[in-house]
């Protein structure tokens, strides 16, 4: 890959807690704990992705009152949906590559062992909602696009715009370098076609900084900008959620991959990938590359494994492997693309896994655990390193720079 050589970051198969410990990040806000025990001290317990945290404290306190399992899921997940600050899900959400937010979700009732799931959903903000909806008021698990949508506004839903300004800036942006996902993809033999890396990153990067200052981006936002248009995110939120009594239920809802072609479903609305519970197993949901979450069945190879006997921790890895092995160990490949487990297991052991230590370098993924505290704690990656730290360029001919 040119210039941008594998060598630069050292990379350490297996659970090496000591070395993420040597890269230990920049205290953030909320401070990002040691990892503990990954066994609950207590019961109720909810893991969510880094996102839901300041929301679990409030869901917590209503699992305490008695509150379903899935309602407790739903309401660490709709404060992300409801921030038009955070642009990874819902309200806010950075768009498909015709700025249009596209929404998916997808949720499980352990005791009732339903579910249910919507995908490409435009103009209706709590996604994790409807999913919740076509489980309850439907004969069927997943409804997509308008007729999803008109679902929605007849169970009540507002139809509304879901593009802030500040996402529609970023997707301008991303117009100017106009990149496409027509492949061809990182599994096929050619994909070199279509991330060439190496040559002048520097230029790009001064460009884009040009372009976002004409946009009137923010002098502060502008790196953020910039990386989501060189590294288009995949931002989501899982949370899953054990109750005293034993009960679990998971949701995952996300706006899917930035700049996607219209009309693409990531791992997030499939049962099975994004999100998955066994009321006699565990829970488990994810966030990252959906393409290879869905060929892996992350969510339910992670239940599976631990019906098996598996701990969270190794149920994890062992999924995080699978998509290793779908491209041969090739690093290569694999340093373009991440993938986060969050696993909670009926007996409230969990564990929040990662391909890679973290998007950047000093910010580690992390998983969101509320058992009478709640807390960041830093996942536990396979490999170490950031996932972000080669942008996948263009090919000349594919951009308009
Ligand atoms: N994991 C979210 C997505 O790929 O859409």
């Amino acid at each position: 890959m040119g210039d941008v050589g594998w060598t630069r970051r050292d990379v350490v198969s297996g659970l090496a807690l000591g070395a993420l410990a040597r890269g230990a990040p920049a205290a953030e806000t909320p401070q990002i704990e040691p990892r503990r025990s990954m066994r609950a001290t207590a019961l109720p317990v909810i893991v969510s992705a880094g996102n839901g945290h300041a929301y679990l404290d409030a869901a917590y306190r209503r699992l305490h009152e008695g509150v379903d399992t899935l309602e407790a899921a739903l309401q660490v997940v709709r404060g992300p949906e409801d921030d038009p600050n955070d642009d990874s899900v819902g309200l806010g959400g950075l768009p498909n590559e015709d700025g249009v937010v596209e929404l998916d979700a997808s949720c499980m009732h352990g005791p009732t062992r339903r579910a249910g799931a919507v995908g490409a959903v435009h103009d209706i903000k709590n996604v994790s909602l409807l999913a919740r909806e076509v489980m309850l008021h439907t004969g069927h698990v997943m409804l997509v696009g308008e007729g999803a949508e008109r679902f929605a506004v007849a169970r009540g839903f507002k139809r509304e715009d879901l593009l802030t300004d500040a996402s529609r800036k970023v997707w301008l942006l991303w117009k100017q370098v106009h990149s496409d996902w027509w492949g061809p993809g990182l599994a096929d033999p050619d994909w070199q076609d279509r991330l060439p890396g190496g040559a002048d990153q520097s230029r790009d990067r001064g460009r884009l900084e040009q372009i976002a200052q004409d946009l009137g981006i923010a002098a502060e936002r502008r790196h953020d900008a910039i990386q989501k248009v060189l590294f288009p995110p995949t931002g989501t939120i899982h949370c899953s959620v054990l109750n005293a009594k034993g009960e679990m239920s998971a949701c995952t809802t996300t706006s899917g991959l930035a700049w996607k072609l219209a009309g693409r479903l990531g791992d997030s609305p499939i049962i099975g990938a994004g999100c998955f519970t066994d009321q006699d197993v565990g829970s488990a949901g994810a966030t990252g590359s959906g393409e290879e979450n869905i060929k892996v069945a992350g969510a339910h190879s992670i239940v599976e494994s631990m019906r098996r006997g598996m701990s969270p921790l190794d149920a994890g890895m062992d999924a995080l492997k699978r998509i290793v092995r779908n491209y041969g160990g090739d690093l290569e490949r694999l340093k373009f693309l991440d993938m986060t487990y969050y696993v909670l297991r009926k007996d409230g052991a969990y564990a929040g896994v990662s391909l890679w230590t973290g998007y950047e370098p000093g910010k580690p993924h992390t998983i969101a655990v509320h058992d009478g505290s709640p807390r960041l704690e830093q996942t536990v990656s396979l490999y170490h390193g950031a996932s972000r730290e080669w942008p996948p360029r263009v090919a000349p001919r594919r951009r308009g720079l």
